[in-house]
Parts: C-alpha cells; sequence; structure tokens
C-alpha cells in the first residue's frame, strides 16, 4: 500500500486531504509539532517533527512513498520553517528514498513581493533542485482565510478594508481533491495554477459575507500604497484560466454559517 506523509496534516488544507488519502486507500501519515492526540482516528499514523530544528525528520519519512508538504508557518519564524524546514525534509526524504514530494504553494509568489511569497518562491527552488522527483500546485486564497481576515476587519459596524483587492477564493476541500488525483499520477514537475471558481473584489466578498452571516457592515476602502498592494489591486494572485471547482464563497459562508445570524459563531 502506498504510504503518504501529509505535513501540515493538522492544518486546514491537511485536514482535508488526510480523510481522502485514507478513502483512497493509501496508509496515511501526519506530521504534527504535537504530540499523538488521543482521539484521533487509529488507522492514521502519527509522526511528531519540527521543521524548524528538523527534530524527528527522519522517523517522520522512513517508509513513505509521497510527502504533501502543506505545513506552513507564514507569520513567525518563516525563513526557518518553510525554507530551511523544506530544505531539511528534502535531505530526509532524498535519503529514504522518497518517490514523490508534493508541494503546496501559492499563486503569484513571484509576481508579489510579499515576505511570506518571497519565502514560498525560495522553497520552490528548493525542491526543483531537491533530488527528489517533485510536483508544485500552486492555489489561490482558501475561503478560510478569506474568512479569516474578514472577521479581523470587520469586527465593528465600520470598517476599514483594502476593499479593492481582488481574491480567487477556493474551498480548499476541493483544492484536497483535485491533490489527490494529482499525487496518484506521480511526480510531474510544475503544475498549472488552480483557483476557485470566481474573481471578487474584497468589497464584493466582503458584502456577501455579511449578507450571509446577517451583520450590517459598512466597509470603507483602505487606499494602500506600494508594489504589494497594487499586486493585490490588479489581481497578480488570481488565475482566472484555472478556475476550478463548484464550491463558490456564498457556498462555502453558507455552509460555515448556516443562512441565519451567527453571530455568536
Ligand atoms: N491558506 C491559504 O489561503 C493558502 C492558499 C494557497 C496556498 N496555501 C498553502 O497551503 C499550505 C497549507 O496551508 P493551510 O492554510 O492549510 O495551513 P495551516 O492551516 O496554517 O496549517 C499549517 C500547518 O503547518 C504545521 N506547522 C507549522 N509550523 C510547523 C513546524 N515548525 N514544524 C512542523 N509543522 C509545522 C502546523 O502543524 P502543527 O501545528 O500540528 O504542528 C499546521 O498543521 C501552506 O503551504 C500554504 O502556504 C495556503
Amino acid at each position: 500500500m502506498t504510504r503518504v506523509l501529509v505535513t501540515g496534516g493538522t492544518g486546514v488544507l491537511g485536514s482535508e486531504l488526510v480523510p481522502r488519502f485514507l478513502d483512497a486507500g493509501y496508509t496515511v501519515r501526519v506530521m504534527s509539532r504535537r504530540g499523538h492526540p488521543p482521539d484521533v482516528d487509529p488507522g492514521i499514523e502519527w509522526a511528531q517533527a519540527e521543521l524548524q530544528t528538523g527534530a524527528g525528520l527522519a522517523e517522520a519519512v522512513a517508509g513513505a512513498d509521497v510527502i504533501v508538504h502543506a505545513a506552513s508557518s507564514p507569520f513567525r519564524r518563516t525563513e526557518a520553517v518553510d525554507v530551511g524546514g523544506t530544505e531539511r525534509l528534502l535531505e530526509a526524504a532524498r535519503k529514504a528514498g522518497v518517490s514523490h514530494f508534493f508541494y503546496i504553494s501559492i499563486v503569484g509568489i513571484d509576481r508579489i513581493p510579499l515576505g511570506y511569497y518571497k519565502r514560498k518562491l525560495a522553497a520552490e527552488a528548493r525542491i526543483e533542485q531537491g533530488g527528489v522527483p517533485w510536483s508544485i500546485l500552486r492555489a489561490t486564497q482558501f475561503h478560510t482565510l478569506i474568512d479569516m481576515q474578514l472577521r479581523a476587519l470587520l469586527r465593528f459596524p465600520i470598517g476599514l478594508a483594502p476593499s479593492d483587492f481582488r481574491f480567487q477564493p477556493i474551498d480548499p476541500g476541493e483544492l484536497a481533491d483535485r491533490v489527490l488525483e494529482y499525487a496518484a499520477g506521480g511526480a510531474a514537475g510544475r503544475l498549472p495554477d488552480l483557483g476557485g471558481p470566481e474573481v471578487r473584489t474584497l468589497g464584493e466578498l466582503a458584502r456577501t459575507w455579511a449578507e450571509i452571516r446577517g451583520l450590517r457592515r459598512r466597509v470603507i476602502r483602505l487606499p494602500l500604497p506600494g508594489k504589494i498592494a497594487a499586486g493585490f489591486r490588479q489581481g497578480l494572485n488570481t488565475t482566472p484560466e484555472g478556475k476550478y471547482g463548484q464550491g463558490t464563497w456564498a457556498d462555502w459562508l453558507r455552509r460555515r454559517y448556516g443562512s441565519g445570524d451567527a453571530r455568536s459563531k
């Protein structure tokens, strides 16, 4: 049976990937910094490892045929975890004879000079030269991320937000479906970029978000200077030609919040 190691298996995408790989008949091993939780499905193998130091990586990778590398640390120690950690994971994978290293990346990282994106680009370069057969799939922002951002920006009835930024949010479950299909096909190099079914401004996404949650929100456009903001305004983080899936933002919000007032959720 093919064994897949999912780094970041406890995260948003990882927790969508794990049940799908199990259902498809893979032996699944989750990698996490945490110890084995007592309530985890006994059919799942667990590996405790830390990308920043490399502790536990050799054990995590031992016996794996495929690694889906979905662990990331966007807000802290990003260089050490995302770049250094990817190097360490690659080295362990090379030694263990892993046949497919599958990396989840982000659309537009080569076009928008955000610090996090520079690290993802550096990680991609390490993978391309890492000596392990690889695939890289760049995806657009997940619905969960846009929701988290709007929750922070629109906590109060009037909120400032860069409402002219463009996004093409994707359902992480649908992305996981696609990763599963690609993983089964073997190492394929850089795959076509993948985005959700619609490109929308943050202002439009915010309106739908407030409507479905039954909240009154007024968004005042926050004019942000610089190349990063210009990139998001131009939608350099989107891939109109890579539209995928049926899971619109409104569908996802209705599932997440129901159709009534969900202020408390
Ligand atoms: N979110 C988006 O909108 C989006 C869009 C496009 C692409 N992506 C990419 O998709 C991937 C998954 O994103 P996500 O949103 O699902 O991530 P997430 O929910 O933030 O989960 C990140 C995972 O990384 C693990 N992790 C963090 N630091 C670690 C460390 N030092 N050592 C080992 N594991 C560590 C965490 O596991 P533990 O806490 O269990 O250790 C966690 O499960 C990332 O590479 C991201 O760049 C995300």
